[in-house]
């Protein structure tokens, strides 16, 4: 058995050359190197990461001083540190010797190149391999781990890390995210102290609401946006995690990161091989967000699906009817979001169930049948109806998941996961279940959900992918049991192989992944799916701080942002239109809204503001992006900016955060433009009765950059419209 976690297969790997006494090995990226010493008989050394080295910098660096760390401690002998693996071998020693024996680098899918450590232990024949992979153009190194058991019995692994890094010494700040449902990306930025800092999840099915398995690592002490170093690591994973932080004696900071073992010990069969997920890392010296940047283009160019595309704008029904669905009220929804020049209608939550109806959220899950009472005409009737209207049509799906009030939990109760001997906790509704996937029925179970429907369908475009369940009942009633233990990651492994499957079929549908709210926005899964919903929150003065927050990682293609109504339905707020669509349009813009409800002056606006997206969705959906004004600096405004890699355009976004009377806000600079070349500046989604100031008018990028513009706090409208909101979009073109 071959244990596969990897965020992306690397299929056909072709060798290319096997170095059998290598020393130093560099891994190296257009701007970064990491440098290992690899010598044949020894403990691997882990030497350096960051800027690129050049070859006279690595023949003298080991007079520079360098760190003597072991590139991938085991617990051995002389345990007195962290380390990032450890195991029971077959005979129950708990010692761990690993020498190198070998470096091989291969040549891999989508132009990537892998470079492999292999070791083997000094005493059992326990292999363990260390993988780097490149890419030609990103400064973006994945690095994972591969055990393989040769032993005469089983080991048990009861750490396993896809990656340990020292940092440096001292002053080093991390940022991370934090949060909750409805709260999701929230920014956190501290010091490294001594002792452990740990970041981790135990929710079993999505890992995002609570913290994120991404963090930046400022090596110049408090982080900067567009200066100082900064490491970016990533864990693709969409299980549990754990990142760790270890500040010993030394000052080094020791940073593993990787599968949380937490309840998890894994038993590796004679013969098997247990892959961990991969461990993204970039480095920048252009702060946190050069470090986004790379983890943009690669994001898009290598892991998210369809990531060279761009995104359709869509309306969803959920906020706008939640699960009142007919074919009626579906019917005007799409005859709206196709007047406003929307591209693609997604009906929600509701539509489905048989013997038991969808009516509220306690039933029907797993019962993937149509309402008829509630659409007549059935899928095929909303396909057409959306083709009429020139869109096309999307469904919302939850596959992992059952009610206990389902025709197939009664057909199947022994497809939930819970213990065999006990009762099972239940969730959402009071009776909503997950199915197991680490059972392969389960699997084809899911699988066929999409399939069917797919068969039926093909017509369906775009898939919610939902999940709004953690693992409450530690127990599978398919895993042996001497294999409980193996749940929480066989789960993510039959969730994998499932989305391959699927994906493998339909490669074209569009996918999110939605997970109440923003529970699976990790580059584990986004290799499977094209967006993530941000959160269920969808009120535009909050989503610019979690928006931002998870910018750090994602790019705006993926993080899906939709217009909503006023008051918000999760904070109550009134915010006017004008803010809630330019916040919208700086990520993947949607709606969220009942249009019928929409005045006909608001429906004119946003047909406006979505022929207006429309000229710079390409920037936004594949531009580099540039944070310039942090809403959590809590200086009353946020901006940022989006600009093409060729410099000739730039969306450059503003919003007010506060209001007070004489308020004084910092005037911001832009970034990323060309200094030699001249933008035009337009103004988007403009509400004013007159044009701002620089309407029209052509400034260097270099004044730009220096200087910026004076951004008015208010907006010149009738007296009737005024409000305490404030926003603007910038388009900017070079001549
Ligand atoms: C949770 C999602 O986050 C919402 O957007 C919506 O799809 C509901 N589930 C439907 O039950």
């Amino acid at each position: 058995m071959h244990i596969h976690l990897k965020c992306l297969a690397a299929a056909a790997i072709a060798a290319l050359s096997l170095t059998a006494h290598a020393e130093k090995v560099h891994i190296s990226t257009p701007g970064t190197s990491l440098l290992l010493d690899a010598t044949e008989g020894k403990p691997l050394k882990f030497v350096y990461y960051g800027d690129a080295l050049t070859n006279a910098d690595i023949a003298n660096i080991d007079a520079a001083g360098t760190p003597s760390f072991n590139a991938y401690p085991v617990y051995g002998n002389n345990p007195d540190k962290e380390t990032a693996f450890r195991a029971v071998h077959s005979d129950g020693g708990m010692i761990t010797e690993m020498k190198v024996t070998g470096v091989t680098k291969t040549a891999a899918d989508d132009g990537a190149s892998v470079t492999t450590v292999r070791m083997a232990d000094t005493l059992y024949p326990f292999y363990i391999d260390v993988n780097y992979r490149t890419y030609p153009d990103e400064d973006v190194i994945e690095t994972w781990t591969e055990y393989t058991n040769k032993e005469k019995g089983s080991v048990q692994l009861t750490r396993f890390m896809s990656a340990y890094l020292p940092i440096r010494r001292s002053d080093v700040h991390v940022s991370q995210l934090y949060g909750s449902w409805a709260n999701e990306g929230i920014v956190e930025e501290a010091p490294l102290p001594h002792g452990v800092k740990m970041i981790k999840n135990t929710d079993g099915t999505r890992n995002s609401h609570t913290s994120h398995g991404e963090v930046m690592i400022s090596l110049d002490g408090k982080a900067r946006e567009n200066e100082g170093r900064v490491i970016g690591a990533a864990l693709c994973y969409g299980g549990n995690y754990k990142l760790m932080f270890d500040t010993d004696d030394s000052d080094y900071h020791h940073f593993f990161a990787g599968i949380y073992e937490d309840n998890s010990p894994y038993t590796l069969a004679k013969g098997e091989t247990f892959v961990t997920p991969p461990l993204a890392l970039t480095y920048s010296d252009e702060g946190l967000s050069g470090a986004s940047r790379s983890f943009h283009r690669w994001g898009r160019n290598h892991k998210l699906a369809h990531g060279k595309d761009l995104r359709k704008i869509l309306l969803n029904s959920w906020e706008g009817v939640y699960f009142d669905i007919n074919e009626e009220g579906m019917q005007q929804m799409m005859s709206d979001i196709a007047s406003m020049g929307g591209e693609l209608f997604v009906m929600d939550d509701g539509w489905f169930g048989n013997k038991y109806k969808r009516a509220t959220d306690n039933s029907s899950l797993g019962d993937w049948t149509v309402d008829t009472a509630k659409l007549p005409h059935g899928i095929k009737g909303l396909c057409d109806a959306a083709r009429e209207r020139g869109i096309r049509f999307g469904i919302w799906l939850e596959p992992e998941m059952t009610n206990s009030v389902s025709e197939l939990y009664e057909k199947h109760p022994e497809y939930v996961i819970k213990n065999p001997k006990r009762d099972a906790i239940q969730g959402r509704g009071g009776t909503q279940l997950v199915l197991d996937l680490s059972n392969p029925k389960v699997q084809d179970l899911v699988f066929n959900i999409v399939d069917t429907l797919m068969t039926a369908y093909p017509q369906i475009d775009y898939i919610k992918w939902d999940a709004n369940a953690p693992i409450m009942n530690h127990g599978s009633q398919y895993l042996t049991a001497d294999k409980q233990s193996h749940l929480y990651i066989d789960y993510h492994k039959g969730f994998e192989q499932t989305l391959k499957r699927i994906r493998s079929k339909y490669p074209d549908v569009t996918i999110q992944a939605c997970a109440s709210g923003g529970g699976r926005a990790n580059w584990g899964v986004l290799p499977y799916f094209d967006e993530f919903w941000v959160s269920d929150n969808t009120d535009a003065l909050q989503r610019i701080y979690m928006q931002w927050g998870t910018s750090y990682f994602f790019p705006a293609i993926a993080m899906a942002s939709h217009i909503s109504a006023s008051p918000n339905h999760q904070t109550n707020r009134l915010v006017p239109l004008k803010f809630r669509t330019d916040v919208a349009m700086s990520g993947r813009l949607g709606m969220e809204i009942q249009p019928k409800n929409m005045t006909e002056k608001e429906k004119e606006q946003t047909k406006k503001a979505i022929a207006d997206y429309k000229l710079i969705r390409p920037v936004v959906q594949h531009g580099d992006i540039y944070r310039l004004l942090s809403p959590y600096d809590r200086k009353g405004a946020a901006s940022l900016m989006y600009v093409t890699p060729e410099k000739d355009k730039a969306a450059f976004y503003w919003w007010k955060t506060e209001t007070f009377c004489n308020q004084q806000l910092p005037r911001v600079t832009m970034a990323g433009l060309d200094p030699a070349k001249t933008y035009t500046i337009r103004e988007l989604n403009r509400v004013d009765t007159v044009p701002l100031p620089f309407e029209g008018k052509s400034f260097t990028g270099e004044f730009l950059m220096s200087n910026g513009l004076e951004m008015p706090l208010t907006h010149t409208v009738e007296w009737n419209d005024r409000n305490d909101y404030s926003s603007r979009v910038l388009i900017l073109e070079a001549k």
